[in-house]
Order: C-alpha cells, then structure tokens, then sequence
C-alpha cells in the first residue's frame, strides 16, 4: 500500500494497494465524525460494488444512500446532475455531509461537481474503478458535466478530500476499458517519465500495477500543486487532449475518452516532428506503446475537420490555442500559438 500526499488548496491522501476499500468506513469516521453519505456509482460499477462499500461503511454505523445512474459518458450530463441533486435534497443530506463518487472518470466528473454545487459544497471522497481515473481523473479536482456544446463546458474545481485506488476494482474491467488508462499513462511518460513510458512500452505494466499508479498520481500531484487552476504547467497534463476532445465530440462520443487520447497524442506528435518542433522523432515509440497496450495509431477525421471542431472547443479563446508537444519522450513543451498558425501546423 502507498499513500501519495496532495497539496492544493486542499491537503489530502491518496491510497492505492489491493483491497483498500475495506479502509472506507475507518477513514470517512476519521476525517469527517458523525456523518451520512451519498454513493453515487453507475450501473455497472454499482452491480459490482455497492455492496461492499455500503458493508465497509456499515460496519463503522455510517448512514449511508445509493444513488444510481446509467453507465456511459452521456450520464456526463447537466440532466443527471440536477437527478442527483434532487436526490441528495429528497433524502435530507446538509452541508457537513459526504459524497463518494464510486466509478470511472464519468462517475468522478459529474459527482464531483455535484458536490460542490450541493448547498454550495459538501464533502467529497473519490474511490476511482477504472484504471484511467485512478491515474487521472480522481485527483486534481477537476469536475465538469458535457454540453450540447462540447465536452467539459460546465464544471468547477473541486478537490477531493480523500482517494481510495483499490487495484482489485481493475479485475473486472475489460481489456479495452483498461486499455483506456493505459493511454493516460502514456501520456505522463511522454510529459514527464522516459523509464515509466519505457515500461508500458514493453508490455511490463500488470506486473508493476501498484508502482504505475502511485508513479501518475505523484506525477499529477506535483502539477497539481503547482498550478492547481490551469493557467500554466498543468496544461501539461492535456498532452493529446486538445484533439481528443474534438475526436469524442465529432464521434459523438462512440470513440472513448482513452482512445481519442491515444489519437491525440499519437496526430500531434507527428506535427510536432513534421514542423521541427521536437528534438526526437518521439512517434515511432508512441506507436510501439500504443500497439503494445492496444490502442489505436490511426484516427478516423482529416485533419481539417479537427481543425473546425478544435476552433470551438474551450481550450481555444481570444484566438490562441494552447499545444502540448514532446520536445523527447519525458520531457513535452506548451507552446500557445494563434489559431491561424494551428492551422497550418495541421497543413490546411
Ligand atoms: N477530471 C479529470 O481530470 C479527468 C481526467 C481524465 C478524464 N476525465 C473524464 O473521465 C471520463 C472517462 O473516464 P472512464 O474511462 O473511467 O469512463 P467511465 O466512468 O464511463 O467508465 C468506463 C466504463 O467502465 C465501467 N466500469 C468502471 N469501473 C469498472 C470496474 N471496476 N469493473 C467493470 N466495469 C467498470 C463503467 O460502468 C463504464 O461503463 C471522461 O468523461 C473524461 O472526460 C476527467
């Protein structure tokens, strides 16, 4: 078991090993006293888990609710939203109160911003499923529901108050749904690590589960607490994004988060290279790790429509877009440039 301390406007644990879900109850008690608490989890993940977080928090004599949504990243909705609200408010929850959010990125975005928006913010405790919220989503804060609009458009930041990463939760994903973090970690190996990327490079993450997770959230703890609110080094962290948020959109999210972030990286490091952008040709090794970990190395838009899609997205304002690119693998630069000179770096 490893504890990784973040520091952000708010200071907290997150605890990743196997079976750490049984700590639920003695930490919610520990941290908060006397108080009731609201899962919120999706279909899916509350089939499998509900149970025996209610037990974990049954045994301390926490007074605890479910709340239930369908799986799937349109849930991610200000719909859904204002169904939890309505429910935390049906079933009498107050200000001093704690929400879990019990499930992958989705469950993580949209009950964090519920919390927050509760009575102008309640508790809020993270207990990731999917490997990719482990290693991303569940710390840092940021919480959004989608828009008609685009992806994000409606969120704050939230810090959680505790994370619990319990690695056996990732036994019953699917191969493609792990894949899916995998990408992630990709990506922290090209901003951040050469021997973290080496390792999912050559087919050595299972083994080393515990030390991969630990090594993101340190990695995203230190930007983190740098620049909490994304206004320089935690741009970072978007390495692939800029694009993979236009590739969910115009696929109207059939392509999954995971692998429009694979397509992302995998399109702007080819730029990056082609423009003389980046010291190491870093593509050829993107792909080995994408292939290795199965994840996609082709991407079904031209680069024109990205473009128009990316020119409405929220990353794009007064004209300018910010751009992540791998000067060498573990070490990426943010370059903010006008939109006219993206669009010839995608050659339109
Ligand atoms: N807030 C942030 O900083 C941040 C960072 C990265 C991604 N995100 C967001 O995260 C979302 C993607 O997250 P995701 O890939 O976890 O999606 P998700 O929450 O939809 O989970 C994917 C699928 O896996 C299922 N699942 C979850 N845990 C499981 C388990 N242990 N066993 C079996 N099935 C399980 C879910 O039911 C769902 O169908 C996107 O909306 C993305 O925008 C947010």
């Amino acid at each position: 078991m490893q504890t990784i301390k973040v520091k952000a406007s708010k200071e907290y644990d997150v605890i990743i090993g196997q079976g750490v879900l049984s700590l639920l109850g003695k930490k919610i008690k520990e941290l908060f006293g006397d108080v009731k608490v609201c899962i919120v989890s999706d279909d899916t993940v509350a089939s499998l888990y509900s149970e025996k977080a209610k037990k974990y928090l049954g045994e301390e004599n926490i007074k605890n609710e479910l709340f239930v949504f369908p799986h799937g990243e349109k849930s991610k909705s200000p719909e859904v939203l204002f169904e939890l609200l309505e429910f935390l408010a049906s079933k009498h929850f107050s200000r001093k109160d704690v929400v879990i959010a019990l499930g992958g990125g989705v469950t993580g975005d949209l009950t964090g911003l519920g919390a927050a928006m509760y009575m102008r913010g309640m508790h809020l405790v993270q207990i990731p499923t999917t490997l990719l919220a482990m290693v991303d989503s569940s710390v840092g804060g940021k919480t959004a529901v989608n828009l008609k609009s685009g992806k994000n458009l409606a969120g704050v930041f939230n810090q959680p108050e505790l994370v619990l990463c319990d690695l056996q939760m990732l036994l019953t994903l699917s191969s493609e749904i792990f894949s899916e973090g995998v990408a992630e970690i990709i990506k922290y190996g090209v901003i951040a690590d050469r021997a973290l990327f080496e390792l999912v490079k050559n087919g050595e993450l299972v083994e080393n589960i515990e030390n991969v997770v630990a090594r993101c959230v340190s990695i995203k703890s230190e930007i983190v607490s740098e620049d909490e609110f994304d206004t320089g080094k935690r741009n970072l962290l978007n390495f692939g994004h800029t694009l993979a948020h236009s590739i969910e959109k115009m696929s109207e999210f059939k392509i999954s988060h995971g692998n429009a972030v694979a397509m992302g990286m995998l399109l702007i490091s080819e730029i990056a290279w082609k423009r003389c952008l980046s010291k190491e040709r870093c593509q050829d090794e993107i792909i080995d790790a994408l292939l290795e970990n199965n994840l996609p190395v082709s991407c079904p838009f031209t680069n024109s429509s990205l473009y128009y899609a990316t020119e409405n997205d929220k990353k794009s304002s007064s004209g300018r877009i910010s751009i992540i690119v791998p000067e060498e693998i573990g070490n990426c630069k943010i370059l903010n440039i006008a939109l006219a000179e993206f669009k010839e770096l995608l050659e339109l």
